[in-house]
Order: structure tokens, then C-alpha cells, then sequence
């Protein structure tokens, strides 16, 4: 949410913040800007919608050249899209310049204050308060980076600050609480992003900053800082992906490339993962194997896709631990004083290891005693670093909004973590964990196998471009894979979209069901729990006898469906828990295309952003 590059070292410092912008745009594309610090003098552009129209602005009124320099991609919280509201803000002599993500909750009281001393504000932001109050104590102290701190110390709420001043030239200064910030350290440069990927292309040696530290970037090297101005402790990490992983590829959308990716990302999250003496192991885990032997109750908090691979890993868990397993909505989880102790294990899924409401579920949770788990793609972003143990998805950066390969990876994850308890509790013997290790491993080309069926799903897309509502129909495992494609055609086809549970149906949603109504019905293996199977068949012939054209997503070899279903979708035979890896990739596609046959941005779909580090 909101994405932020500073820069200095001996490049054109707008060339460097732009690309580095374009990398972030998935956090938000409201409006972009930047400032250029160019003999001692400042100089900003900003610009209302996505990056492009900077960029066409800059082209129009070229920003004199420096070497210093910082910008922004917006996602709106406090203020509309428009130029002015846009970032960088600058105080009323147009010496500093600051760009801001997150929410400065007691923003109305330092305005206030500010006005009153005769600062005249003139945007709607919480943001422009910082500009303002970083020049006073500048002038105070003639020190950018305490300067910083001082400001910092007075604000409430969750902010990654970047800033530079027209006085100290040579300087970038960042700041951190609750919002992500990387620094990246090259040749004679240095530079602040909220991604590692925005510096990428220049450097892969990297800085992860902790909560409440304040950075000072300069061209040979970077100091780093408490709020309190105490030197901080930091972990320096080597970034294992390239410029490469960040780029399209030859594809129109990443959500394309990513999707093409899955069968990697799958494999790629299973490797390492059995150790020398034929046990599981996670990445990092400071929970003891006697506290997890404790566990009563496992509970799942995440937001999004995330909460969908989460519904799914409960399955897994129960089935194989027998330990009890609620999943809840990262967003609603605190709220409502949920019953955690010592020994509840909370597992928080999140791709970017930086979504609010899953940081703050978190946080609670430890706070009530409990140990959490986390499941992330991020490496160093702040929910794995808050949580007591980590296992990391490998599916390499995922730039598209939709997510796709996390999905499937965090699927793996969760299985693994459902493994890991079986192994550490004796619910599991090794080799029940080595079996269904290798059913993991044959996963990865079954999904390259769907994915080289896919053009009738396409096809198919394509012709339904103007309906209006799709449902989606799923049972057990396959309820929460009904779900996350309701999702991804909401989020990509703004088309009304809903997932339910099949044996729902009679109980209301049937009364949707209309002459044409696409319904979308995922089918649980016939070879698994048959009664769920046969009780699916039932249910299709319920919604067909009214009218709904089906779309089925069944197994290779399951012919008892295949005389109710409109459109046939085959997927791999695969065990049942399991399933959800191959039956998810036919709605992505499907959500891709109808997207684009719609004329929708596929890669940033309106409203959304991919980071969401707000409440
Ligand atoms: C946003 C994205 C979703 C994502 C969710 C959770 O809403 O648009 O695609 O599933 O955040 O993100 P996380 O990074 O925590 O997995």
C-alpha cells in the first residue's frame, strides 16, 4: 500500500526513483510524484492516476538533474487521487520534501498546531503535517536525520517516512514504524524502497530495518538509528531472486507470468524441506517441539487469498493432527476478543508479510501468550520477523494485485505445517509424511499439465464476457477453491461473483439460479470420500433442472458427471486433500481471461492494491 524509493549516489536520481516506482506501482496507483535535489535547490512533480501521467508530465516539464531524490505511488486513505493530495509534500518554503505510507493518526492535532503557528496546509492528506514539522525542527538542528526522530517521536499511527532536505543535499532520511522499508546498498549508492524490488536492478545486498528506526542514506554508506537516537541493530540479507524475476518476461500481465510460474513456485516451496535423518523441517522455528506437543487449538489468521489457503490448510490439520483448527479473518480476529492462551498456535499467512490487519492479528495474539507461525513469501518483511516461527514460500516475487503462485504456495506451506505437527506430536509416522511429501512433489506437473489445457477455459471466459453474475459452487476443500474463484472474478472482472458451500445451496442461493446463470461447480475427487462426490452430482443436476449453465471442474476419469455438465474442465487425479493445488488453476485463468475480454487492467485492478498496510 503506497509505494516509496529514495535514492542517492552518483546516478540521475529521477531515473532511478521512476523505475524504481514502476516496480512498486502494484501498491497503489492513485497518483504518483517525485523530488529531485539539483543545485541546492528543490524541485517536485506529482501527478494524479497512474505512473504514466507522471512520467508524461515529466516529459512535458523536465525536472532539473540531481543525484539525490525520492518518490512515491499512492493508494488513498486520507484524500482523494488528485495532484494535490498526491505525493511528495513539501513545506512552505519548498526545502523539504517527504513521501509517507501508512496512516498518521493524530494528524488533525498536528495540523491544528501547525496552523496555528502559521503553517498554511493545502492538501487533504494526514502526510503534509510531516513536511511541515521536519522543516521546523530543521531549522532547529540543522540535522535531517534528527530532525526525523524528533518528528517521529510525536506521531501516532503506522508510517514509513522518506525525506530530503534542500540543505543537507547529499542525504535521504528514512523513518519506519509498522510499514515496510528496505534499504539497498551499492557501489557509491544507497537506496530506500518499500520493496526490495524497486532497487533490484542495482544492487541485491540489502538492509532490513526494524520497528521505530530511522535511517540516513548517503552515498557512502547508511546509518541507521532508534527514534531515541541510539545506534540500532540491523540484518543485513542478500537478495536471492533478480531484476529478472520482477520483469514480465515475454508475458502481456504478470498475473499471466505468475500463473506460468506456479509449477516452479510449487516445487520450489517443497525443496529443502526433509533433512538428513528423513524429518521436516521449517525454516526458522523458536517454539520448542515440547510447547507445540502442548498445542490445543490451532488458529489461522490471514486476509484475502491468504484467508482462502487458510480454510483449506484446516482440513489438513484437523485430518492429520486432530488438533482443533479455526480460521478467521485477520481484520475481524481482535475484535472480538478471541479465547487464545499459551497454548494456541496461530498460523498468519500472508504473501507480503506486511498486511496490517494479519501484523495486528498477530501481535494480539502473542500479547494473550499464544506463539505464532508465520507463512510468508517475503523474506525479512515484518510479520515473519514479529512471529515465533517462519516457513517461506518460494514463489519469488508476485507483482500482479491477484494473487496466483503465493496462493498455491502457501497451499504447500500449510500442508507442510500440518505435516511438521503430525511429525512433532506423533499423529504422523514418517513414512504417512514421506507419502504425501512425494503426492507434494507430483504436484508441481500436474499443474504444468493443466496449465497446457487451458484454451477452452479460455474460450469459455471469453463468451461469458457479458454476464453479469457468476457462482461458484465447491464441497470440503473444494469449497474454499469456490471462494477464492469467486474472488479473483470480483477482483479482476468486477463481475458479482459468490462461492458457496453446494450443499448450501438448497438453503437459499438457489433462488439465484436462473435460465443461463454460469455456475461454476468444483468436484471432489470420486475416488476420496464418494458421498461427497455423489452428493455434488445431486447438486449440479439441482441447479441444471433450473436453468444454470454448468461449468464443471472434475477429474480426469470421473465420467458421472460429465452428462450434467455444460462445459467440462478436466483436472489431474490427485488425493483429496490435495486437489485444491490443481482445481484452483482453471478460476485463475478464467479470472484472467474474462478480465481481459472485459478490457480490465489485469496487473491493477481498480481499487485494490496488493500490499495492504492499513487497518
Ligand atoms: C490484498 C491483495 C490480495 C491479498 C491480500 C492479503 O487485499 O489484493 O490479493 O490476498 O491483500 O495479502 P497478503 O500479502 O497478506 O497475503
Amino acid at each position: 500500500m503506497c509505494g516509496i524509493v529514495g535514492y542517492v549516489g552518483p546516478q540521475s536520481a529521477l531515473d532511478v526513483v521512476v523505475a524504481g516506482l514502476k516496480r512498486l506501482e502494484y501498491r497503489g496507483y492513485d497518483s504518483a510524484g517525485v523530488a529531485v535535489l539539483s543545485d541546492g535547490s528543490l524541485a517536485a512533480a506529482k501527478r494524479a492516476g497512474k505512473l504514466v501521467n507522471l512520467e508524461k508530465a515529466l516529459v512535458e516539464r523536465p525536472l532539473p538533474s540531481g543525484t539525490t531524490g525520492i518518490g512515491h505511488t499512492r493508494w488513498a486513505t486520507h484524500g482523494g487521487p488528485t495532484d494535490a493530495n498526491a505525493h511528495p509534500h513539501l513545506d512552505n518554503a519548498g526545502r523539504v520534501a517527504v513521501v509517507h505510507n501508512g496512516i498518521i493518526e493524530n494528524f488533525a492535532v498536528l495540523r491544528a498546531e501547525l496552523e496555528e503557528r502559521g503553517h498554511a496546509l493545502d492538501s487533504e492528506t494526514d502526510t503534509e503535517v510531516v513536511a511541515h514539522l521536519l522543516a521546523e525542527e530543521f531549522s532547529a538542528t540543522a540535522d535531517l536525520a534528527e530532525a526525523m526522530r524528533l518528528v517521529c517521536r510525536r506521531l501516532e499511527g503506522a508510517f514509513t517516512l522518506v525525506a530530503v532536505h534542500a540543505d543537507d543535499p547529499d542525504v535521504v532520511v528514512g523513518a519506519r514504524r509498522n510499514s515496510p522499508l528496505v534499504v539497498g546498498v551499492g557501489e557509491g549508492e544507497a537506496f530506500l524502497a518499500s520493496d526490495v524490488a524497486a532497487f533490484i536492478a542495482h544492487t541485491r545486498s540489502a538492509i532490513e530495518l526494524g520497528q521505530d528506526q530511522v535511517v540516513e542514506l548517503r552515498r557512502d554508506g547508511v546509518t541507521v538509528t532508534g527514534f531515541d537516537g541510539r545506534p540500532a541493530d540491523v540484518r543485513s540479507y542478500h537478495v536471492d531472486w533478480d531484476a529478472s524475476a520482477a520483469e514480465k518476461g515475454g508475458y502481456d500481465y504478470f498475473m499471466l507470468k505468475e500463473i506460468a510460474e506456479q509449477p516452479k513456485a510449487v516445487a520450489d516451496t517443497l525443496l529443502g524441506r526433509i533433512d538428513a535423518a528423513g524429518s521436516l523441517t521449517l525454516d526458522e522455528v523458536r517454539i520448542s517441539t515440547a510447547e507445540l506437543r502442548e498445542v490445543d487449538k490451532v488458529v489461522i489468521v490471514a486476509c484475502g487469498t491468504a484467508f482462502h489457503a487458510g480454510l483449506i490448510a484446516k482440513y489438513a490439520i484437523e485430518h492429520w493432527t486432530r488438533i482443533p483448527c479455526e480460521v478467521e479473518l485477520a481484520s475481524e480476529f481482535r475484535y472480538r476478543d478471541p479465547i487464545l492462551d499459551p497454548r494456541t498456535l496461530v498460523i498468519a499467512i500472508s504473501q507480503s508479510g506486511e498486511t496490517m490487519d494479519t501484523l495486528m492479528a498477530l501481535r494480539h495474539a502473542r500479547e494473550q501468550g499464544s506463539k505464532v507461525l508465520a507463512i510468508c513469501n517475503t523474506n525479512g518483511s515484518t510479520i515473519p520477523r514479529e512471529s515465533d516461527a517462519v516457513l517461506y514460500t518460494h514463489a519469488g516475487p508476485e507483482v500482479a494485485v491477484a494473487s496466483t503462485k503465493a496462493f498455491l504456495t502457501q497451499l504447500v506451506a500449510c500442508y507442510l505445517v500440518a505435516l511438521y505437527l503430525g511429525q512433532v506430536r506423533g499423529t504422523k509416522w514418517g513414512d504417512e509424511i514421506r507419502a504425501v511429501i512425494r503426492d507434494l512433489s507430483k504436484i508441481s506437473q500436474e499443474v504444468e499439465r493443466v496449465l497446457k489445457t487451458m484454451e477452452p477455459v479460455r474460450e469459455l471466459a471469453r463468451s461469458l464476457a457479458t454476464k453479469n453474475t457468476v457462482l461458484f459452487l465447491g464441497r470440503h476443500v473444494g469449497y474454499p477453491v469456490a471462494l477464492e474463484g469467486a474472488l479473483k472474478l470480483k477482483e479482476l472482472a468486477y463481475m458479482h461473483a459468490e462461492g458457496f458451500a453446494a450443499g448450501e445451496l438448497k438453503h437459499g442461493p438457489i433462488a439465484l439460479i436462473e435460465k443461463d446463470l454460469p455456475v461454476v461447480v468444483v468436484v471432489p475427487s470420486p475416488r476420496g470420500r464418494s458421498v461427497l462426490h455423489d452428493k455434488i452430482v445431486s447438486n449440479i443436476q439441482e441447479i441444471r433442472a433450473r436453468g444454470a449453465r454448468t461449468i464443471v471442474i472434475a477429474e480426469e476419469g470421473d465420467e458421472a458427471v460429465a452428462p450434467y455438465a455444460d462445459h467440462l474442465i478436466r483436472i489431474p487425479a490427485t488425493p483429496t486433500l490435495l486437489q485444491p493445488l490443481v482445481a484452483t488453476v482453471p478460476l485463475q485463468v478464467f479470472a484472467c481471461e474474462l478480465a481481459t475480454a472485459r478490457g480490465n487492467e489485469v496487473d491493477q485492478p481498480r481499487n485494490l492494491a496488493k500490499s495492504v498496510t492499513v487497518e
